[in-house]
Order: structure tokens, then C-alpha cells, then sequence
């Protein structure tokens, strides 16, 4: 297998006093060394609970899971949908390893850096106190933090937020992984800051040859990072590309919605920004056809009234170009060609 992660048709459903949460619906993505794969789409869409099944973090006995998720550790590889825990254990933070959304809440307040990221060693490294000692040393400067010996001796609270999240990275790697999950690794931090971080993830990933799957609502840090790109929506992804794709040649309506409420500088005074008119749907009652067609400009292109009576497949258009949409190729390039370059420019 030449990826190093291929998730396969996953299914996430939580069974919930409303009814069964349809989070994921047969979302298939695949990550190869060196390569940087974003999720992206709004709040809600699925992205964390994608991630979290990666790493086999679901409750079993409160979530249906199904389709495949396969890692590959060296010579061997492990489905995390169907393989026992403690097997689990046994890659998690050490084949791959996950940065969470939220660096303040993942850090203990009571324990020194230094200590926080030995223990993350030690967990595949069992009673080699030095070795993890100076690991997470070695981390604690890769990940630019100056003063190293000084710093692990510090608290959580004594870093800035910034500072934080070069910790949060450093413990990720403390057991050299080969896929690196960051789920919206920036959100919380200032712009100058964000611009670092990413740039120390794209240097990192050189050194190393990780397989990165990046979680954000953000274009930006896409456009950015990103070599393939899957958008998501209810649960289900409506396209996936390369980044030029995406950018130069979106096809799903919902992609060009994102790319149009991206703020841009240099846009016409007049211009206003395009928020995507109204809200996702509920999870809980997805509609019977596309799950975007309530907030969709362009059924009228549709043939039919499929976008309200038939769910759309995932088709390709070329390459690893694929989208869900029901409007047929020609009639969308034609008005999506001036919206997309009004999006652009
Ligand atoms: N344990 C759970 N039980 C029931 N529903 C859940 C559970 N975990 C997540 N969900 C639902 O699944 C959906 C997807 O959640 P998820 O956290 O993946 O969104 P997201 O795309 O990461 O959003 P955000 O950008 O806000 O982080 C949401 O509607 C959420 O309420
Ligand atoms: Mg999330």
C-alpha cells in the first residue's frame, strides 16, 4: 500500500434520545507520505468526528461504525474500524498521532511541559525515563521553543497561546509518526502567529515525510497548505481535488459558496461578501435528495426535481477530480465561470 492512510466508505452514526445522528456518511480519503490532505466545511459538517475515527477515539458502544480505515506501519497495517484496542493503543500517538482543536484543554495545568511530553513517549516506550526525557528536549527545539531544558521545567500556563500550540505539535511527534492529524491547528491563534505555525507544520512534514491531514473551515490555510482537498457537507464530502481543482475549477455549488465568502483583498469596494444563505440541515432528518439543495442557487439547472428526490454520487470528473452535484457539467460551467472569477479576483 503506498498510502499511508486510506479511509474507505466510513459511516459514523450516533444513536441519540432524537434519533440516529447521521455524522459521517461514506466519506473515503487517502493520505500519502509527504502529502498534505485538508477536510474542509462548516462547522458541523463532520470534519472532527472523521478524525477522531481515525484514531479509533469513538465510544464503540455508543457509535456505529462501519467502512474501513486502514494505517500502514511499516510492514504491517491495521484496520482502526475493526481491530481490537488494545491494537489500537498500540498506533495511536505512535503511527498516528492527532493535534486537537482546543491546545488548552488538551495540556494538564498541573504538570510540567517536559513531563507531558515524556509521558507521551513512554506510552510505546515503557520505563525509558531518559530517552523520553530527551525527546521531548530534541521536540521542544524542533518545534522552534528556545531554551528547551528551561522551558520543559515550566507549566502550561506560563506559555503563550502560540507557544502552546508548537508544544501541542511537539507532543504529536514525540513518538515520530508517520500521519500527523492536525484539526484546526490555527483556530484560536492571531494571524502572524498561524502563518508560523503553519510554516513550521510544512517544515516539519519535510524533514519527516508525514502524511498530514488537515482539519479547517479555512480557504485560506488551505490555498495555503494543502496538495488535495476534500470539502464536506452534512456529513458527506460533495467534492474532492487536487487544490487547483478546487480553486481554479470547483464543481459542487456548496464549493463555490466557501470560495465566495472568502474575504479577499483588492475586491471591489461594492463587492459584497456571499454568505451561503441559510443553515445546514439537521443530521438527525437529512433530506431525501441533496442534502445542500434547501440552500442551493442553482437547482433550477437540474434536470427535474432531482436535486429534492435523489441523493447525487460522488462522480469524477477527471483525474482525482470527483464531485456530487445533479446540474450537468456544461450548464454549471457556463454561470459558474463569472461567479468563480469574481470569487477569485
Ligand atoms: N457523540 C456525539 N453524539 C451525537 N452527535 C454528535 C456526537 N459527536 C458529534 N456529533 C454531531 O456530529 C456532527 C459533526 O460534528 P463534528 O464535530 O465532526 O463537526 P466539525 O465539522 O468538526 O465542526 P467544527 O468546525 O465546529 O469543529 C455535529 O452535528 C455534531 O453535533
Ligand atoms: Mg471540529
Amino acid at each position: 500500500m503506498k498510502n499511508l492512510l486510506e479511509i474507505r466508505d466510513l459511516k459514523v452514526t450516533f444513536p441519540t434520545d432524537d434519533g440516529l445522528v447521521q455524522a459521517v456518511d461514506g466519506v473515503s480519503i487517502e493520505v500519502a507520505p509527504g502529502e498534505t490532505v485538508a477536510i474542509v466545511g462548516e462547522s458541523g459538517s463532520g470534519k472532527t468526528v472523521t478524525s477522531l475515527s481515525v484514531l479509533g477515539l469513538h465510544n464503540r458502544k455508543l457509535t456505529q461504525i462501519s467502512g474501513s480505515i486502514i494505517v500502514k506501519d511499516k510492514d504491517e497495517s491495521l484496520d482502526i474500524v475493526s481491530a481490537p484496542l488494545d491494537k489500537i493503543r498500540g498506533y495511536r500517538g505512535r503511527v498516528v498521532s492527532m493535534i486537537f482543536q482546543d491546545p488548552m484543554s488538551s495540556l494538564h495545568p498541573y504538570y510540567k511541559i517536559g513531563s507531558q511530553l515524556a509521558e507521551a513517549y513512554l506510552v510505546h516506550h515503557p520505563g525509558q525515563k531518559e530517552a523520553a526525557n530527551n525527546k521531548a528536549l530534541e521536540m521542544l527545539s524542533l518545534v522552534g521553543i528556545s531554551e528547551p531544558k528551561v522551558r520543559a521545567k515550566e507549566y502550561p500556563h506560563q506559555f503563550s497561546g502560540g507557544m502552546r500550540q508548537r508544544v501541542m505539535i511537539a507532543m504529536a511527534l514525540m513518538n515520530d509518526p508517520a500521519v500527523l492529524i492536525a484539526d484546526e491547528p490555527t483556530t484560536a491563534l492571531d494571524v502572524t502567529v498561524q502563518a508560523q505555525i503553519l510554516q513550521l507544520l510544512k517544515d516539519l512534514q519535510q524533514k519527516l515525510n508525514m502524511g498530514i491531514l488537515l482539519i479547517t473551515h479555512d480557504l485560506g490555510i488551505v490555498a495555503q497548505v494543502a496538495d488535495r482537498v476534500s470539502v464536506m457537507y452534512a456529513g458527506r464530502i460533495v467534492e474532492q481535488g487536487g487544490v487547483d481543482d478546487i480553486f481554479y475549477n470547483p464543481h459542487a455549488p456548496y464549493t463555490l459558496g466557501l470560495l465566495k465568502s472568502v474575504p479577499r483583498i483588492g475586491r471591489a469596494g461594492s463587492e459584497r461578501l456571499k454568505a451561503i444563505p441559510g443553515q445546514p440541515p439537521s443530521l438527525i432528518n437529512l433530506p431525501t435528495g441533496c442534502a445542500f439543495a434547501p440552500r442551493c442557487e442553482y437547482i433550477s439547472l437540474a434536470p427535474g426535481d432531482s436535486c429534492q428526490t435523489l441523493k447525487p454520487d460522488l462522480l469524477g470528473l477527471a483525474d482525482s477530480h470527483r464531485s456530487r452535484c445533479h446540474v450537468p457539467e456544461g450548464m454549471r460551467d457556463k454561470s459558474f465561470a463569472a461567479e468563480i472569477k469574481g470569487a477569485r479576483t
